[in-house]
């Protein structure tokens, strides 16, 4: 379910109807009105934004990790103070966006499209920071921030409350602490649909051989035996690792377990799901767009029908290695 108003520019012309969904974890939003679909602390949130064509998400910092994953569409994400630097990322592309650093993303193709996001931490560092510019045009539009980060939407009669002050866009002094990046610097924290190296490490216990290919895309920089591709967005760690798992035909991962949480994201095809955990068992077929969050734990299998690709979110600031179960 999402929240039609959960950003303070989510009523100004050129940033309105857009979508955005908590579905694990609060995320960033704003709304006290956003619903949070699964609210399971997993040490990092996943959401969504659902924009129409020529609608643009308005430039904000984080404070902890941010990665998008293009869904559906192409999209332009820009970046920096002046808002100059950009890069057009397609339906299977991802980013990984810095901490401290002034980014927002527009739908550039002609369809309306979707990204699935992650966010670092619990509370995603708590909120985001907007450009100056963002809470000026916002006036007038019938949203106001406040200092602790809620929004009050004065079109469905809220009213801001006692004691509470409307945020000040940040000074100049303060704009000048942001980190700004270069084309060429950010291109590392860029992964294009098609062009990852499997990864050397030889996939799950017990799979189907050779229909599985495996690709490790985010996670530490120094992690022996892996190799990932897209530079983490925060310094101190993202909390998170993401996988992909592309199939060829028709496999099977075998059963497995991880001692961290395991979020799967299908971006294509179909997959059969068997879980088992404290006594439950589930079977399910997750199809495009759908998500599953394997608890800790929990025995799990995958299984492709033909071709597919799905990220694998797994917890933690190193991998964890899957465990195998017979
Ligand atoms: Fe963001």
């Amino acid at each position: 379910m999402p929240c039609k108003a959960a950003f303070i520019d989510a009523k100004t012309p050129g940033s309105h109807l857009k979508d955005n969904y908590s579905i694990i974890g609060g995320g960033v939003s704003e709304s006290k009105h956003q619903k949070v679909n699964l609210t399971l602390k997993h040490g990092f949130c996943i959401g969504a934004a659902g924009q129409p064509p020529k609608i643009k998400n308005s430039p904000h910092s984080h404070f902890t990790a941010e990665v998008f994953m293009v869904y559906k569409g192409s999209w332009r994400f820009y970046w920096n103070n002046d808002e100059k630097q950009e890069t057009v990322l397609h339906p299977g592309d991802i980013i990984s966006l810095p901490t401290n650093m002034f980014r927002g993303f527009e739908n550039v193709g002609d369809v309306h499209g979707m990204c699935f996001s992650i966010l670092g931490h619990d509370d995603a560092g708590g909120g985001v920071v907007w450009a100056p510019r963002v809470i000026e045009e916002a006036k007038g539009h019938g949203l106001i921030l406040l200092e602790d980060g809620k929004l009050v939407d004065t079109t469905i009669g809220e009213t801001i409350p006692e004691g509470k002050r409307p945020m000040p866009p940040l000074t100049a002094t303060q704009m000048a602490t942001f980190d700004q990046y270069t084309p060429e610097q950010m291109a590392v924290h860029v992964g294009r649909a098609g062009t990852y190296t499997p990864s050397a490490y030889k996939g799950f216990p017990n799979q189907t051989p050779d229909t599985l290919t495996y690709y490790d895309i985010i996670g530490p920089l120094d992690s022996e035996g892996h190799n990932f591709q897209v530079k983490p967005g925060d310094k101190n760690g993202d909390q998170f690792n993401v996988y992909g798992i592309e199939s060829t035909a028709s496999g099977h991962t075998g059963k497995y377990s991880r001692e961290a949480v395991e979020v799967m994201l299908v971006h294509r095809g179909e997959f059969e799901i068997f879980c088992e955990h404290e006594g439950e068992t589930l079977t399910a077929t997750l199809q495009d767009g759908d998500i599953i969050s394997f608890p800790k734990g929990a025995v799990r299998s995958i299984a492709p029908l033909g071709k597919g690709f799905a990220y694998l979110v797994v917890g933690g600031d190193y991998p964890d290695a899957p465990i195998a179960h017979s």
